[in-house]
């Protein structure tokens, strides 16, 4: 999912206190997409620091909207990361819209595959980890025809230049080429289409769809009206994306009763940096990832390939020894505990204690989850069900939504 997140809650909280609190919205004048993106991060760690007050004190007056792309199981990086994030923010009683995002997993993928099942994989995993239904949206892209049209008026009021210069999708578009083997074949390539025969290409050709994602992303936010978007940090320029498109279309087309669309916050929220068992980013499609749904012998052969250090005694370094460290903190997290606590504890037990401690912590934390998960699974029609249900719910306020759209450009014939 996301590559650099934003350590803890305590950072957000630090920056708050050690700057002056943003002084309302920018000026009228408007900055490009590059001027906002710098100032960004600052101005989203101050705000993040006051929208969570404000969500203590007046939890309703949030619409979050957050999604995924269905491309496998969630795993512990997304449990800490995010997933427990927005059942938090349910609890609060915020109004939580989950979006799978089906059709952002073509922006670097030739063919749907296994989407179907995928999507349904999903959303057994918000179930399971504690989304509830009753209260949460969850619903997916290619069901909303009103959130895709959405995505025609607003590419118009985005330049070619201001979607090339996003550091989000530039990182992206970089690592699906390396990704690419060389000699691949570029099946998607418009020449090697219209010649009849295939492309021989070194380098994946980058999509229109993966370009323009971040738009696609602020119809997602804006279809429903969202006004509060939890991100990592690499999600932060697609956010000015959205805040740029809101402002923009309320500039062009004022409607008669009012701004049609709210400026989203982004609440950058506690995600904890997790390494994948072979000390790289926690990625789905590198194999080194703890599935939530995987069984507890999966979870323990998993855990004990882990890369660690020759070091006999445990201690919590991130800096200088991050494997040992991502797994001292994995252990903590599981178990509400210090990180420095729980090395402590494990000492000179060496690698081995340490993944016995970690195994079992794990195995403990997700145990319930992983109950409910498998409970729910046995119904197959039960998630169908609940997102069917959640598309039809998100449909209504899209094409609400889209009623207001036509209204204010004038389109209604
Ligand atoms: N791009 C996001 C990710 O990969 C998923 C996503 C799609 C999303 N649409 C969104 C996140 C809208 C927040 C808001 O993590």
């Amino acid at each position: 999912m996301t590559s650099t997140r934003i350590r803890s809650a305590d950072a957000v909280t630090a920056a708050a206190a050690g700057r002056p609190a943003a002084a309302g919205r920018p000026a009228a004048a408007e900055p490009g997409l590059s001027a906002t993106v710098s100032g960004s991060l600052a101005a989203a760690l101050r705000r993040s620091a006051e929208i969570e007050r404000r969500i203590g004190e007046e939890p309703r007056s949030f619409r979050v909207l957050t999604g995924d792309r269905p491309t496998g199981d969630l795993h512990l990086g997304h449990y800490f990361g995010t997933l427990r994030n927005r059942v938090r923010l349910q609890e609060a009683g915020a109004e939580l819209y989950v979006l799978v995002a089906d059709y952002q997993v073509l922006t670097d993928r030739d063919a749907a595959g296994a989407l179907g099942e995928h999507v349904l994989g999903l959303v057994l995993d918000y179930l399971a980890a504690g989304i509830d239904p009753a209260r949460a949206t969850i619903f997916a892209h290619s069901a909303v025809p009103e959130l895709n049209q959405l995505l025609l008026p607003f590419l118009s009021l985005v330049s070619t230049g201001e979607l090339g210069r996003n550091p989000t999708v530039k990182d992206e578009i970089a690592h699906a080429r390396q990704r690419s083997p060389v000699g691949a074949v570029a099946p998607t390539d418009p020449r090697g289409m219209s010649e009849g025969k295939t492309c021989i290409s070194s380098m994946r050709p980058v999509s229109g769809l993966m370009f323009s994602y971040p738009v696609h992303q602020a119809a997602d936010i804006l279809s429903c009206k969202g006004n509060l978007v939890p991100v990592g940090q690499d999600q932060l320029p697609h956010l000015e994306v959205t805040r740029l498109v809101a402002r923009r279309f309320n500039e062009r087309y004022p409607g008669a009763g009012g701004p049609v669309f709210p400026s989203p916050d982004a609440l950058l929220s506690e995600a904890p940096l997790l390494l994948g068992t072979d000390g790289g980013k926690m990625s789905k499609s590198r194999g080194n990832a703890i599935a939530l749904r995987a069984t507890a012998d999966e979870t323990a052969r998993l855990i004990r390939g882990a890369k660690t250090d020759a070091q006999r005694r445990i201690s919590y370094d991130p800096v200088t020894r991050p494997e040992v460290s991502s797994l001292v903190l994995l252990a903590a997290l599981c178990l509400d505990r210090d990180p420095a606590a729980v090395a402590d504890q494990v000492g000179d037990g060496g690698a081995a204690a340490l993944k016995r401690t970690v195994t079992e912590a794990v195995n403990e934390r997700l145990a319930p989850l992983r109950t409910r998960r498998a409970e729910l699974a046995a119904d197959p029609g039960y998630a169908r069900q609940v997102l069917r249900e959640g598309c039809a719910r998100a449909r209504a306020v899209a094409v609400a939504t889209l009623e207001e759209v036509r209204d204010a450009m004038g389109t209604r014939y």
